[in-house]
């Protein structure tokens, strides 16, 4: 169980199998996509899917254990801007996957994860090289949040860094220790 003294083995090993493929997913995101490095593309799709199996788990694990206990009493104010940030991380984290699955599947592209299809492709019989969509607005909507959810989360987890490096060098309280695993029990 996740306590004041420490974290779940549960939790820890979710947290950061969940947060640096994520934040390697957006790196990877935002670079084919600027550089148009289309061979990227069912790698990245490949990936998502996979880590979105994770961000579910983790998601579920959350709800039903509840958000960690504080290691301090804190301002009111610094508890409400953590747990905001907190739950936007985690929505954000899940709309990740879902919308580029959505704008995937619904443009006619498709995905598979390392060769298994999951969503077929949609070839133009008169463009062989080009897809047709199977829902236009779908596709924009996926398109549309995948992008704006990306931003976000990014906002999020700088702020989110910020958040532990100030807890760690500001407060010199055990935040940081109690998620890398460190039992911080008073001795
Ligand atoms: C390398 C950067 C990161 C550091 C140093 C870090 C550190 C931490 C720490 C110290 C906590 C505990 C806060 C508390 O006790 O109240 C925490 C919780 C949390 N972190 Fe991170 N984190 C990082 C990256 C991320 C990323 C990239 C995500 C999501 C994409 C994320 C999502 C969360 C969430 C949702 C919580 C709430 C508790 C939980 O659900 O496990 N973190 N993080
Ligand atoms: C799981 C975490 C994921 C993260 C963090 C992520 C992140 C990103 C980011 C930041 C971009 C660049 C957005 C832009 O500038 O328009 C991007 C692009 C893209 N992502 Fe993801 N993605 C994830 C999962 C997926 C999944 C599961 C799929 C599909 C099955 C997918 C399909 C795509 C596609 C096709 C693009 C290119 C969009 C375009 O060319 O406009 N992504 N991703």
């Amino acid at each position: 169980m996740d306590s004041v003294n420490g974290l779940s083995r549960i939790t820890l090993v979710l947290h950061w199998l969940v947060a640096i493929p994520m934040i390697g997913m957006l790196a990877l995101g935002l670079y084919m996509t600027n550089l148009e490095l289309f061979d990227y593309y069912d790698l990245h799709k490949s990936l998502g899917i996979l880590l979105g199996g994770v961000i579910v788990l983790r998601v579920i694990w959350r709800l039903r254990q509840g958000w960690l206990p504080p290691v301090a009493n804190y301002a009111k104010s610094e508890m409400l801007l953590a747990r905001y940030t907190h739950w936007t991380l985690i929505i954000s984290t899940l709309l990740m996957p879902v919308s580029g699955m959505i704008m995937s599947g619904a443009s006619g592209h498709g995905f598979d994860v390392f060769g298994l299809e999951l969503v077929r492709e949609n070839p133009d019989p008169t463009h062989p090289d080009k897809v047709i969509a199977f829902n236009e607005f779908w596709s924009g909507f996926g398109e549309t949040l995948h992008e704006y959810a990306g931003y976000i989360l990014i906002l999020a987890i700088v702020l989110h860094i910020l958040g532990a490096l100030k807890h760690q060098f500001i407060y010199k309280d055990a935040i940081l220790r109690r998620m890398l695993g460190q039992n911080t029990k008073l001795k």
